[in-house]
């Protein structure tokens, strides 16, 4: 059969076609349609119809069916724990629940931020509420020789003849909270890391919400970031601080920066991610030691169809690497300067900052809005990458009350004191392993091909190349019908003779 001439006769003759037919059918690797068109009695190859297109019909739902499951993108979770022989430490940032200390402020300080804190209402009057806090002896309990450690404040209060300095010279929103928030020099009593000693100068200053904040082991200037060999306790970051409530803002009124509670909100993130610490961050009480053991979770999300986490890089003026928070901090910052024109003092740019009266008239109002309200402004994606922290926490009472004294003497300080101001945080991880979550694709094109040609073999016995001599044939066709390019059918014919006779027959 493997002739080329027989091929090129039949096809000028009027029954080509048949000839062509049959020989397509006699070495066809579509088996079925050999016994329904070429020999057997005629129920006999009814039945091999009735077989070939059942299992035509089944290779063909089947085949749909796994399409369809391609097309829905299902994915896999894969989970992992790692062994690492070294971790990175994650930054730490701490924040005092107060915001300014009332103490340290200045005449100026009071005129500009005044109103800010509810202190001052119009005409630079002190606002009733306050008056009733800081006037000393109206409260029962106090003995009025403990003098309140406010009530300097109210000695500077009259602003009769006080001439206001010129708006450029007032202090900004920046050097107020700079100055005014709680120091980590006054605050931090005791640093360790890994046993090493650290001091404030191991942590860097940073603007949040809440005031003037630090970080440990932020990586910034330059820093090294450090890294644990090993985990527990021992191997981690231990502080004891001082929270000062005695230097907190008395409240005497509601405003957006009054806070009722005590002691310092912590938040554990990567370096590359800002702290969005009002949202986000752990409380720690003072009069605790607060044990935090963390083990580092790598999620790994896969971009749309899969799943939806945002693949394109960040399209952000102040962030480099995408993350939920700088997404929000971003996005923030843009609502702010879009109505206020100006910025608060934890957000990036190169707005003008806020001044305490935009503070009070526009920032604070809008940022509430926005974050309580507003759920159409800041949409965030999820990043397909993102590490995140799993914490574990604990507590015991300090100082015991063997300690106590021993603690009063040693910080020269009441033992009252101490029971309502100090308290140590301990950071560590849990064992040296990272635990990863991976989104997977778990199923793809090669996948499918493989399905549909299983299924091609298992039904109707056909592969690729019989989809190939089904073309060759319908190409044939064609060839005879029109009858005349003769020049055509050396290729034609040798692309049949190589197909059909390469073939193990
Ligand atoms: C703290 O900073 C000092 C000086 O910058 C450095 O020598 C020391 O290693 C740091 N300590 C820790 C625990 O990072
Ligand atoms: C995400 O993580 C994978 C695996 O750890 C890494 O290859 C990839 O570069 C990371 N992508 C981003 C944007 O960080
Ligand atoms: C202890 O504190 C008191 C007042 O707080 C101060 O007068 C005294 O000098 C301090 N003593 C030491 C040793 O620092």
């Amino acid at each position: 059969m493997c002739q080329c001439d027989s091929v090129a006769k039949a096809s000028r003759t009027p029954d080509s076609l048949a000839e062509a037919g049959k020989l397509f059918l006699k070495h066809t690797t579509f088996h079925g349609l050999r016994h329904v068109f070429l020999s057997g009695s005629y129920p006999r190859r009814l039945a091999w119809l009735l077989a070939f297109l059942t299992a035509v019909a089944l290779l063909f739902t089947w085949s749909s069916n796994r399409v369809r499951y391609l097309l829905s993108s299902p994915v896999h979770t894969k989970a992992h724990m790692v062994y690492a022989k070294r971790l990175v430490f994650p930054a730490v940032t701490i924040c005092n629940q107060n915001l300014l200390i009332p103490r340290r402020m200045k005449k100026p300080d009071i005129f500009s931020a005044g109103r800010w804190l509810g202190l001052l209402g119009r005409n630079w009057q002190v606002s009733p509420g306050a008056r009733d806090v800081l006037t000393p002896g109206t409260d029962h309990d106090s003995s009025s020789s403990n003098e309140p450690p406010w009530s300097p404040l109210s000695r500077i209060l009259d602003f009769n003849h006080f001439l206001p300095p010129p708006l450029e010279s007032q202090p900004s929103m920046l050097q107020l909270l700079d100055r005014l928030g709680h120091q980590m020099e006054e605050m931090l009593l005791y640093c360790r890391f890994q046993g090493e000693v650290c001091g404030p100068r191991n942590f860097s200053t940073i603007f949040t919400r809440y005031g003037k904040c630090y970080t440990f082991n932020s990586g910034q200037d330059n820093r090294p970031l450090l890294v644990t060999m090993k985990g527990g306790m021992g191997n981690g970051l231990e502080l004891m601080l001082d929270i000062q409530q005695d230097e907190y803002l008395p409240v005497w009124g509601e405003t957006d920066e009054t806070s009722f509670e005590a002691g310092i909100k912590v938040q554990i993130h990567t370096q590359d991610e800002p702290p969005f610490i009002d949202q986000l961050g752990f409380g720690v009480a003072p009069g605790f030691q607060t044990f935090v053991s963390c083990q580092e979770q790598r999620l790994t999300y896969l971009p749309p169809p899969w799943g939806d986490c945002k693949s394109t890089p960040m399209d952000s003026d102040f962030f480099s690497s995408y993350s939920l928070t700088a997404c929000r901090i971003d996005c923030e910052t843009r609502y702010l300067v879009e109505n206020c024109n100006c910025r608060m003092v934890h957000m990036p740019g190169d707005a003008p900052y806020c001044t305490p009266e935009q503070y009070k008239e526009c920032a604070d109002p809008a940022l509430d809005f926005l974050v309580e309200r507003d759920n159409d402004y800041c949409v965030c994606e999820t990043p397909c990458n993102m590490t995140r922290f799993g914490k574990e926490m604990s507590f015991v009472k300090i100082p015991s009350k063997a300690s106590a004294k021993y603690l009063a003497k040693k910080y020269n300080k009441t033992e009252q004191y101490i029971a309502d101001n100090i308290l140590v945080l301990d950071i560590f991880f849990e064992a040296l392993n990272y635990e990863t979550i991976e989104q997977t694709k778990a199923y793809e094109f090669a996948g499918l091909l493989g399905d549909i040609g299983g299924q091609m073999g298992l039904f109707i016995g056909a592969s690729i190349l019989t989809i190939l001599e089904l073309f060759d044939y319908l190409y044939e066709v064609k060839l005879s019908h029109y009858n005349s390019h003769d020049e055509n059918l050396g290729l034609k014919c040798s692309v049949y003779i190589f197909v059909q006779c390469s073939l193990p027959i």
